[in-house]
């Protein structure tokens, strides 16, 4: 185990679920600290795609039905290639472990696969040889109800609960476009292998905001607050650049200025939470690398022990989804944008034959000629094929006629197209823990310390009696109850030399630690110790909970508020 895993686990973050039957892949427990520190995420991560966008935040089910993921194409193309061992059995994802063993990146198809396979004479970690390559289904599948009941998936995205609620959803924002849907919440991915401890999960936890636009308008209003930020890049070809995000899009780097705001965006919010800008790069897909919903994706890479690994993914889903519920469900999922001025057009319409398709399609025979209402005829078609209830039905000649007609047009009905940035929340926390992890000397001894940003440390204050005994200690609890009532993440702690303690607390990313000592008893203050500098100053008790919350929410120094006196 690594270093920093070992203190994440010993001291309270992150554990190994059903640890005491012996664990399994792919799952962890948030303890104590792990929990609060990533509940704190969520929260900035909310400021950033919530409140400070047009956006809404839903959460709908963790378990779809099957009908879901099969208009999403998850069904069908949410797949891994995986090899078998004919020896021992062991299954493992195919790219990684070539990765792994040959340093080759390879394309995720079996073709590809195959071909590196023979070409190298690949083997199993036991030296066993491989069955063919065959793809895996990621998502795992559940049954809805008792007996037969009804097939069911645990959500591989927390994106298609947004997608299925659009009608909804545009009624909410009054069909106003653009407008963002946020949600929250547990994705399930049952990865082939996952041997790389928390970066890749069987249950994980995803932020996503799916930001609807009118597909000629991929701009966003508040663009200009990240247009200057500069930027690196690695382009689908593997060309680098650092450039400010409004150089980025003119020179077509970046497709279009939606993307380039949530690259802006989706930066600023890791740098806020503590990733450190050195180890961080927005790297853009290759063509066959691409989900099969997304034309474009950029993907935020942080480096960790674990090398760049992928934090958060910025794709344009364009209308694929919307377009695919609605031919699965019926339903229309289009917006009516108005003209400025309504528009004559010259069309060419279909004009049902009732007496013909009554008889011959009888219940459906209605919503086929509703259907004729909004259909396009392009030349004298001999048949044509819609769409009803999700089934496409093919009509001849002898149901309809055509006819031109002129008619005044106020708008148009559009499917928008989507931009989601994706965020993994569980590898977010974890990045954001091994970049604070860092050692230092203090007083001649090494010390542990966890340089969190205070906005997200678990434990905001520790209160420590110097000596463990009254009235030091009933003092120091008075002052817990005291910050507690303000809201604020406090802790207790008498055990052990005072010097020891604040090791404990450095090593946890405690921004503060208050000191009750003698002084307390003649003048009514205490001393703030800050754990980067270790600097002490000494304050009124009476202001701790006014001078903490400034220094919380903010990154000032505590020689702002009280003379250095350590
Ligand atoms: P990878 O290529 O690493 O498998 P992905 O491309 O499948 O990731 P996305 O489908 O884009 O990932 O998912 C969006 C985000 O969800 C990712 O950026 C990542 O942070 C997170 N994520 C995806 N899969 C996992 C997983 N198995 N465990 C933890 N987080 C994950
Ligand atoms: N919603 C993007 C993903 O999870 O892949």
């Amino acid at each position: 185990m690594s270093d920093i895993m070992e203190m994440l686990v010993r001291r309270g973050f992150l554990w190994q679920s059903f640890e005491i039957y012996g664990g399994m892949a792919g799952f962890i427990d948030y303890a104590p600290l792990g929990n609060n520190l990533r509940r704190k995420i969520e929260n900035i991560w909310r400021k950033y795609f919530v409140i400070n966008e047009r956006a809404v935040e839903i959460d709908t089910p963790t378990i779809g039905i099957e009908e879901v993921f099969i208009a999403s194409g998850h069904a069908t193309s949410f797949t891994d290639v995986a090899i078998e061992c004919e020896n021992c059995g062991r299954v493992y994802r195919a790219d990684h472990y070539v990765k792994e063993k040959l340093g080759i990146e390879v394309d995720e198809t079996v073709e590809a696969v195959k071909e590196v396979m023979d070409v190298y004479d690949l083997k199993c970690e036991c030296g066993g040889k491989f069955k063919e390559p065959a793809p895996m289904n990621l998502m795992f599948s559940t049954k809805i109800g008792p007996g037969k009941g009804k097939k069911g998936y645990l959500r591989p995205e927390t994106a298609q609960g947004m997608f299925v609620d659009f009608k909804r959803l545009a009624g909410y924002f009054r069909e106003k476009l653009p407008f963002g849907v946020a949600q929250i919440g547990r994705a399930y991915r049952n990865e082939i292998s996952p041997r790389q401890g928390v970066i890749r999960l069987r249950e994980f936890n995803q932020a996503e905001l799916e930001f609807f636009v009118h597909p000629a308008e991929k701009t966003h209003p508040d663009f200009s607050q990240v247009a200057s930020d500069k930027v690196k890049l690695v382009d689908k070809f593997d060309n680098e650049h650092e450039m400010t995000l409004s150089e980025a899009v003119e020179k077509g780097i970046i497709a279009n200025q939606i993307l380039g705001y949530f690259i802006g965006k989706t930066r600023r919010f890791l740098l806020e939470i503590g990733i450190n800008e050195d180890k961080l790069r927005f790297r853009q897909h290759k063509d066959d690398e691409r989900a099969h919903y997304a034309t474009d994706c950029w993907d935020a890479e942080v480096e960790t022990s674990y090398g760049w690994i992928e934090v958060v993914g910025i794709a344009d889903r364009t209308d694929y989804d919307l377009k695919k519920h609605s031919e699965y469900s019926g339903e229309d999922l289009t917006i009516f944008v108005p003209y400025t001025q309504p528009v004559k057009v010259k069309r060419r319409r279909l004009v049902p034959k009732m007496n013909k398709i009554g008889p011959t399609f009888k219940e459906k025979a209605k919503k086929i000629a509703e259907a004729f209402s909004t259909f396009n005829v392009n030349s004298d078609a001999d048949e044509i094929e819609i769409v009803v209830d999700g089934e496409r039905i093919k009509i001849s000649k002898e149901f309809f006629d055509i006819e031109e007609v002129e008619e005044e047009i106020a708008g148009e009905k559009i499917v928008p197209h989507v931009i989601e940035p994706s965020f993994g929340l569980d590898r977010i926390s974890y990045a954001v823990l091994e970049h604070a992890y860092d050692k230092d000397v203090v007083d001649g001894e090494e010390r542990r310390v966890l340089r969190l940003k205070r906005k997200v440390s678990p434990v905001e204050v520790a209160v420590l009696p110097l000596l463990s005994r009254e009235p030091f200690e009933s003092k120091a609890q008075e002052i817990v109850s005291l910050l507690r009532s303000k809201g604020i993440y406090t802790e207790y702690d008498d055990s052990g030399s005072i010097g020891r303690r604040y090791r404990r607390f450095d090593e946890i990313g405690t921004p503060f630690c208050i000191t009750v000592d003698h002084q307390t008893f003649d003048d009514d203050t205490v001393t703030i110790r800050d754990r980067d500098t270790t600097r002490q100053v000494r304050v009124k008790i009476e202001s701790l909970p006014t001078i903490l919350k400034e220094l919380l929410e903010s990154e000032r120094d505590i020689t702002e508020f009280g003379e250095v006196f350590r």
